[in-house]
């Protein structure tokens, strides 16, 4: 920690310094710690829309620009030249790996794809309209039970084995999720597949036919993993980093952050916006559907749009306008309606003085939908398939907290404007 400079507060009439620590990006932070020991009060700051509350290495965000680094790379240079397994070695261990490296790296992710046999009748408890996301955070949680020799935290060696299990087994999981809601047998991995690929095979092969991987599907799902991988710290990383500081072990930790993912304004939003670009249906309803969104009085809200952090194009949500570009017209099917309404959508937002006045652009949610549509999956495949890829986010991010020797548990104060000191009254009088 660079501490460059300090703050001075002052607060009925008694001066208190704070230091103020120097990132290497982005804006000064003042480190409060040790305010209420010395000052007598908390800070507030629901949302935490000022506050850091770690110190982390792994990715940045300019929301000004529309910048977004892992590790000191643009996601433009991953998505181009990189691939998701790449990415993630990158994420867990700071460094682009060397060739021996990776294809280690992919050797440890392989042999794990299988999950315990006995996780076939765990299934069989949910119903089968249960959405994947209710079934992965159950089936998340349950690995805690399955894999006892990697429960402890304070074993490096254990750490890195649930991280390898995870990254390896929630592709599968999914699979099984959506396997299941489907009535079709569950597929195995197959391990001669890549990552994408393979998960596309546990997703659309059956047993009465062959099934043969469309590359092109494979290479923009792997494009859309890696769009998704990590993204600071959002709401489902920081549900994650504050279940691990009680000492929870991390498929519990990753299982939190899948239920706080599901959310509509959170990893939710790509199932919520392929289904209102198909409500909208046609460009002429567009109008409408702005208006609603522009009206104070409707709480619907434009999904695939705004972010917390950029004030400026998501940078993953350009990557993934091209790639729907390229990938439905590799399929042939370029004059997808969908398609169409999304882009008019987006050219009659962005010149719209309410999104731009609150600077509203397109997020990564917004193309995403029409792509994996274009694959097949089903729109409540969508967030399972952003939980499965931000898993290397999650566990980089945790193995990070873990290793922190500041991080204590995580246990924010509270403004608290209830009633004072009340006497009982016992039911008879009251
Ligand atoms: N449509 C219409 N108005 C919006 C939208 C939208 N999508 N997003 C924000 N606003 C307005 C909002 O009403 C508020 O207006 P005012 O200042 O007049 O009250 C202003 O913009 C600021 O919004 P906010 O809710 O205070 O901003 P936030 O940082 O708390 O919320 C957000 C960010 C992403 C939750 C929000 O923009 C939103 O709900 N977007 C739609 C859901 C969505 O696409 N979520 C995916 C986020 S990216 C993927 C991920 O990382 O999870």
């Amino acid at each position: 920690m660079d501490t460059k400079t300090k703050a001075t507060l002052t607060l009925d009439g008694k001066s208190y310094d704070l230091p103020v620590h120097a990132p290497t990006l982005g804006p000064n932070v003042l480190d409060i710690r040790k305010l209420y020991a010395d000052a007598g009060v908390f800070t507030y700051d629901p949302g935490f829309t000022s506050t850091a509350s770690c110190e982390s290495t792994i990715t940045f965000i300019d929301g000004d620009k529309g910048e977004l680094l892992h590790r000191g790379y643009s996601i433009d240079e991953l998505a181009e030249h990189s691939h998701f397994l790449e990415v993630c070695y990158l994420l867990l261990y700071g460094e682009l790996p060397t060739a021996a490296q990776l294809s280690d790296f992919e050797g440890r992710v392989t042999r794990h794809t299988m999950v315990h046999e006995q996780m076939h009748y765990f299934f069989r408890g949910f119903r089968r309209d249960s959405h994947p996301m209710a079934t992965l955070v159950g089936v998340v949680g349950a690995m805690s039970a399955f894999y006892h020799d990697s429960l402890d935290i304070n074993d490096p060696w254990q750490r890195e084995v649930a991280a390898i299990r995870m990254i390896a087994k929630l592709p599968t999981i999914a699979a099984m999720a959506f396997k299941y809601s489907a009535g079709q047998p569950f597929v195995y991995p197959k391990n001669s597949l890549d990552y994408a690929g393979n998960f596309l095979h546990m997703c659309f092969a059956i047993p009465a036919e062959d099934y043969v991987v469309n590359p092109i599907l494979s290479k923009a799902l792997d494009r859309i993993m890696m769009l998704h991988a990590d993204h600071e710290q959002n709401a489902s990383t920081s549900t994650v980093r504050l279940a691990g500081s009680s000492g929870a072990n991390p498929f519990a930790c990753i299982a939190a952050g899948i239920a706080c993912l599901w959310g509509p304004a959170h990893g939710g939003a790509n199932q919520a916006c392929l289904e209102m670009l198909r409500e909208i249906g046609t460009v002429d309803r567009i109008p409408e559907f702005i208006a609603r969104a522009k009206n104070k009085d409707d709480p619907f809200r434009l999904m695939g749009f705004g972010h917390r952090v950029y004030k400026n194009f998501d940078p993953r949500a350009k990557v993934m306008k091209e790639s729907a570009d390229e990938v439905l017209g590799l399929l042939g099917i370029e004059n997808n309606p969908t398609l169409q309404v999304a882009k008019e959508m987006e050219r009659i937002a962005l010149e719209d003085d309410y999104f731009v006045s609150k600077k509203l652009y397109p997020n990564v949610d917004f193309y995403s939908g029409i792509i994996l549509d274009a694959m097949g999956f089903p729109t409540s495949m969508f967030t399972p398939i952003f939980a499965l890829s931000r898993t290397v986010g999650w566990i980089s991010q945790w193995k990070e907290m873990i290793a922190d020797k500041d991080q204590k548990i995580g246990r924010p104060r509270q403004l608290y404007v209830g009633e004072k000191h009340r006497k009982y009254v016992d039911v008879r009088h009251r």
